[in-house]
């Protein structure tokens, strides 16, 4: 996520945003700049590509940049390569107004289109540019500041953290939020805002979280909050007791638990990405409907929980859309000299830099195949060189194990099955409603699966000192199985296999012994009893055996004592919800037995490296 900052008092501004900007360095970021209204009147922008160091490097460390009143920002890319002229802060072209934001202002186009229609010219790519030039609309149309905001704010869709400065008011920042995070501290005559806690923790420890559509105007030492009908309005200030470490996880203990709590909304943002007024819309993707009917056949690339989600997608596209899907390891594909036969090649990464899956693209490319990148990383390497891009909505993932970017992989698949199904009319318009609208619903099944995890808390506390685990399951509950695998053995070291729940029988039930751990995934209609029975065998071996189950799966009468239970929902969608416990049972027993959760040892976030 881009991270805001904003300062106004006695001190020079450029270093002390420059320090808060290196607080938000966690949220990822590709660019920075800094925006500061000078002694002389100007507004002085400074902004560069890459490394917060290389703006630091640039200004003297914000010594050379003079001025008591300014913004920042850095910047994770969602419209727009990472380059200095996407980089924030933007301004209008008169250089009297910049502003930096977070978040992704959904109807950009259609308020560019309008702005043009009405003279303005666009140097960048970006969402924002146009939201700072819609507030000088706005200003220049009624001349009032406060009402440029509240207007902006009227016209816009989507989420925004907003601060922005006038170049004839100079002792002033004005700021709106809706969806993005943002908080203001005031002290000693002086005033902050931030995106987020940590980026003024060295000033004050007295914090206003902004609430959704309220706009703030900072001014030295003081704060107004107003409505949107421009009404003062009170606020009542929050005292933070975290220190800064503990600041940047937002108050959760670790990343990977910040980031599981985030894939509601993660969810909710990458469906929203492709769906308009209620239909699936590949165009930004670069997939027209013409594009999209005549593929043939699908192959689906990537290494770990990338891999694993194209498992998922396998099963939900063949049976939803009935095409030919192939899934394959990326480090395999890329060696294999497959046949080729058209199919449009899937690579799914979240990074977007894996080795593996940035060879197995080229590969396809070399045998004239068309290739679909679903990524989290706008502008990397995979992204780049795809034909086709499908960006997840995840943020920046900090955690080497993947959760949210994951989920969002998964939303990605769900949402091309049901396309590739209509168009090519292997469900009726009114299914494909009914799967689009059930799949709106998963967000809030995954909020309500969240707020009931002291359950698998409390199975972890009384597994952890097993030293096998396994997790079996068939069709899509075995595509959750082997990602709850590689979650618990990646972040708590413990041995885990995860097996299509039929080949248990051959060999792989030798290794189980009294004690061994045994996870079943029971959400698919007409499988479960097969794989409870599965699970029964073991436990007839000595195996403690527990179960991810749907609402409506029957466990009563089998020897299965720990059940975990996840709502109801199209048997396409059960994976986004059957690897919510698996994701806080793993996290559990990493934290039990003491690990670096965030940085397992061994493991990288990205491996770049064959
Ligand atoms: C998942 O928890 C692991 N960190 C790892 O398997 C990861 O999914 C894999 O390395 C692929 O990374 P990518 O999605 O960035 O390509």
């Amino acid at each position: 996520m881009c991270g805001i900052v904003g300062y106004i008092g006695k001190k020079q501004a450029a270093p002390v945003l420059l320090e808060g900007l290196k607080r938000l360095e966690y949220r990822g970021y590709d660019s920075a700049g800094v925006a500061v209204l000078n002694p002389d009147g100007g507004i002085e922008i400074v902004k560069a590509k890459g490394r917060l160091q290389v703006l630091s490097d640039m200004t003297d460390g914000g010594k050379a940049v003079k001025g008591f009143c300014g913004i920042g920002h850095t910047r994770w890319a969602t419209h727009g390569e990472p380059s200095e002229n996407n980089a924030h802060p933007h301004c209008n072209d008169e250089k009297t107004i910049a502003a930096v934001h977070n978040g992704i202002i959904e109807n950009y186009i259609e308020l560019k289109e309008k702005l043009i229609r009405r003279g303005y010219t666009f140097y960048s790519q970006t969402d924002t540019e146009v939201a700072t030039k819609l507030v000088d609309y706005y200003y220049k149309k009624y001349g009032d500041r406060l009402r440029a905001i509240s207007e902006f704010a009227l016209r816009v869709r989507g989420s925004y953290a907003l601060a922005v400065i006038y170049k004839d008011l100079p002792d002033t920042i004005f700021a709106i939020r809706k969806d993005s995070p943002m908080i203001i501290g005031v002290a000693g005559g002086e005033a902050f805002l931030a995106s987020d806690v940590p980026a003024i923790l060295n000033y004050t420890r007295t914090v206003y979280y902004v609430d959704n559509l309220q706009i703030a105007r900072l001014e030295k030492g003081a704060v107004t909050f107003y409505n949107l009908d421009r009404e003062e309005t009170s606020m009542q200030p929050v005292q933070i007791t975290w220190d800064a470490e503990a600041a940047e996880k937002g108050g959760w203990e670790h990343f990977m638990l910040k980031e599981i709590h985030e894939q509601p909304k993660v969810i909710a943002d990458t469906i929203n990405s492709a769906v308009h007024d209620g239909e699936i819309d590949f165009t930004e993707v670069g997939l027209s409907d013409k594009a999209l009917k005549k593929i043939k056949g699908v192959v689906i690339v990537g290494c770990g929980s990338a891999y694993h989600a194209g498992v998922v997608m396998q099963y939900v596209i063949e049976d939803l859309a009935r095409l030919p899907v192939r899934v394959e390891l990326a480090s395999e594909y890329r060696y294999r000299n497959p046949v080729v036969n058209g199919e449009l090649v899937i690579v799914i990464s979240q990074s977007g830099e894996t080795a593996d899956s940035l060879a197995a693209m080229r590969e396809a490319h070399k045998n004239g195949l068309k290739t679909l990148a679903i990524v989290n990383v706008l502008g990397s390497s995979i992204a780049r060189e795809a034909d086709y891009v499908f960006y997840t909505k995840a943020g920046p993932e900090i955690s080497v194990a993947t959760t949210k970017a994951y989920s969002a992989q998964l939303v990605a698949g769900y949402l091309l099955a049901i396309k590739l199904a209509k168009v090519r009319k292997t469900v009726s318009e009114e299914c494909g409603k009914a799967l689009l609208s059930e799949l709106c619903s998963i967000p809030e099944k995954v909020k309500e699966l969240l707020n009931s995890k002291q359950e698998i808390q409390k199975f972890a506390s009384e597994t952890m000192d097993r030293s096998d685990v396994f997790f079996i399951g068939r069709g899509t509950d075995y595509a959750v199985s082997i990602e709850g695998s590689l979650k618990l053995k990646e972040i708590s070291y413990i041995h885990s296999e995860a097996y299509a729940a039929g080949e248990l029988k051959h060999g792989t039930i030798s290794l189980i012994e009294k004690g061994t751990l045994v996870f079943g995934v029971l959400t698919q209609k007409g499988l479960v009893e097969k794989t409870i029975s599965n699970l029964e065998e073991t436990a007839s071996r000595g195996a403690l055996i527990a179960a991810v189950a749907s609402e409506n799966v029957s466990v009563e009468s089998t020897g299965i004592k720990n059940v975990f239970r996840i709502p109801l929902t199209d048997m396409h969608f059960t994976p986004s919800l059957a690897v919510i416990p698996l994701q806080l049972f793993a996290y559990y027993l990493s934290v039990l037995r003491g690990n670096d959760v965030d940085k397992p040892r061994n493991l990288a976030k990205s491996v770049t490296v064959e």
